[in-house]
């Protein structure tokens, strides 16, 4: 099957349909549990020995399928079988992955994780306070996420796992997924990449190469914006020395065994369901939001007050060759036109007059929502040094690349002439301001 036939048919097909009075589409289970037939039932489906659901922190028939749905996304074109666990939100989906990779061993007492400065400010202040201040876990910073000579020299026998984002929000910087998986490999480190801005539609980071990809489910996946979600994808076998062998052969699903039925960390069935609904469009919503975000890109980048534009489809932008080859529309080879690029749809400009400049030109967008959020149907902006980077310091925010004169926008399904008219009206306001 092609992806959106994976994407529409998700893993409910006749069977599922006929067992659930041949609803064509899957229901929600808000069940809490799971009756069994007997005691024997009961004793088999907990011991694991016979397929049973139990209770919905453990597991539930309507995550189940997007789980399902999500790993048959991340696999496809790979030709090997992935594993999907959804949590109740991306940061969710990166702290269990991150706990897990980080659990104590004896082997390697001084654990380090290495990781790029430019990345959402999210994920930052979670390994800065949750794993540096409260474990005194060492964080080693990148610099620049291109550099493979940096990574090199950052990864050693104590590094728990190597993290970056595939394009990095706020700056869309890339990275070379397949290079750095060879350099993780050789250390027997697991390679995670958070694909959020990318999504499955244009690059699946497991195929690359990668170990474990994690996903903000909230953004893209779940576009029209009813419900927060995160998800942790495996492929068989990660790289990964931790004595626990099960671990090893199968991340996703060990996160979903233990730590998650551990924790509680969960997600609701009935935003299993929304997102669900969302993802079956994911290609074709990608293509729309990616075809009008280059049209806005290059209109931005032509514009008098705009001082740079960061997007990864601008042949100056650093890492472009490498976007080409790795950022393009699934089974856009199959169609009439040939391959096509995606670059996704979000995007950062920095500002000729500075930071009023960027109020400005933010105050000015009237199709833009003012909001802390992106890969929504809706065009979104915001100015990440006072919202998604507010709680870095200065000294931060000069590490991750965060200038307080930074506009991030993200493209949604709204027409691309009604998105770039917004974008322009708001700038030539900020330039008649200025005058
Ligand atoms: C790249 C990236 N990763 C992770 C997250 C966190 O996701 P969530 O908001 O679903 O917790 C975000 C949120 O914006 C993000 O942009």
């Amino acid at each position: 099957m092609r992806f959106d036939t994976l994407a529409v048919r998700g893993g409910y097909g006749e069977p599922s349909a006929l067992a659930n009075e041949g609803a064509i589409c899957e229901p929600a289970y808000l069940s809490p549990a799971q009756h069994f037939a007997s005691s024997e039932h009961m004793r088999q489906a907990l011991s694991g020995e016979a397929d049973g659901w139990i209770y919905t922190r453990i597991d539930n028939p309507t995550v189940r399928q997007l789980e399902t749905t999500i790993a048959a996304l991340e696999a496809y074109g790979g030709g090997f079988t992935a594993t999907a666990t959804v949590f109740s939100s991306g940061m969710a989906a990166l702290f269990m992955a991150a706990t897990a990779l980080v659990a104590d061993d004896p082997a390697r007492p001084k654990p380090n994780i290495v990781l790029p400065a430019a990345c959402y400010g999210g994920s930052f202040m979670l390994f800065r306070e949750r794993f540096q201040q409260d474990r005194g876990i060492e964080l080693r910073w990148i610099q620049d996420s291109l550099d493979l000579g940096e990574w090199e020299r950052a990864i050693d026998g104590n590094t728990r796992f190597a993290l970056c984002e595939v394009p990095c929000n706020p700056l869309l910087r890339m990275t070379d997924i397949p290079a750095l998986a060879r350099i993780t490999s050789a250390h027997d480190v697991p390679l995670m990449v958070d694909a959020t801005l990318s999504s499955p539609a244009v690059m699946r980071p497991l195929v690359l190469g990668a170990d474990i990809v994690v996903h903000s489910v909230s953004k893209s996946m779940s576009a029209s914006g009813l419900s927060i979600a995160g998800a942790v994808v495996s492929r068989p076998g990660i790289c990964c020395p931790h004595p626990r062998q099960e671990m090893r052969a199968d991340f996703a699903g060990f996160l979903k065994r233990g730590p998650q039925r551990d924790t509680g960390v969960i997600l609701s069935p009935f935003n299993a369901l929304q997102s669900l609904a969302d993802l079956r469009s994911l290609r074709s919503r990608m293509q729309i939001m990616g075809r009008s975000a280059q049209r806005l890109a290059e209109v931005l980048a032509a514009h008098p007050a705009v001082a740079e534009t960061y997007y990864p489809g601008l042949p100056g932008m650093p890492g472009h060759e490498i976007a080409r080859r790795d950022m393009v529309l699934v089974d856009s080879e199959m169609e009439p036109g040939g391959q096509e690029n995606c670059f996704g749809y979000l995007m950062s400009v920095r500002m000729r007059g500075g930071i009023p400049a960027a109020r400005a030109f933010l105050d000015g967008l009237q199709i833009f929502w003012r909001a802390n959020d992106l890969g929504r149907i809706k065009s979104t902006a915001t100015i990440p040094s006072i919202s998604t980077h507010s709680q870095l310091s200065e000294a931060e925010k000069k590490l991750g690349g965060i200038p307080g004169d930074l506009v991030r926008l993200s493209v949604g399904c709204e027409h691309e002439d009604d998105i770039i008219a917004d974008a322009v009206q708001a700038l030539d306001r900020v330039r008649k301001v200025a005058a």
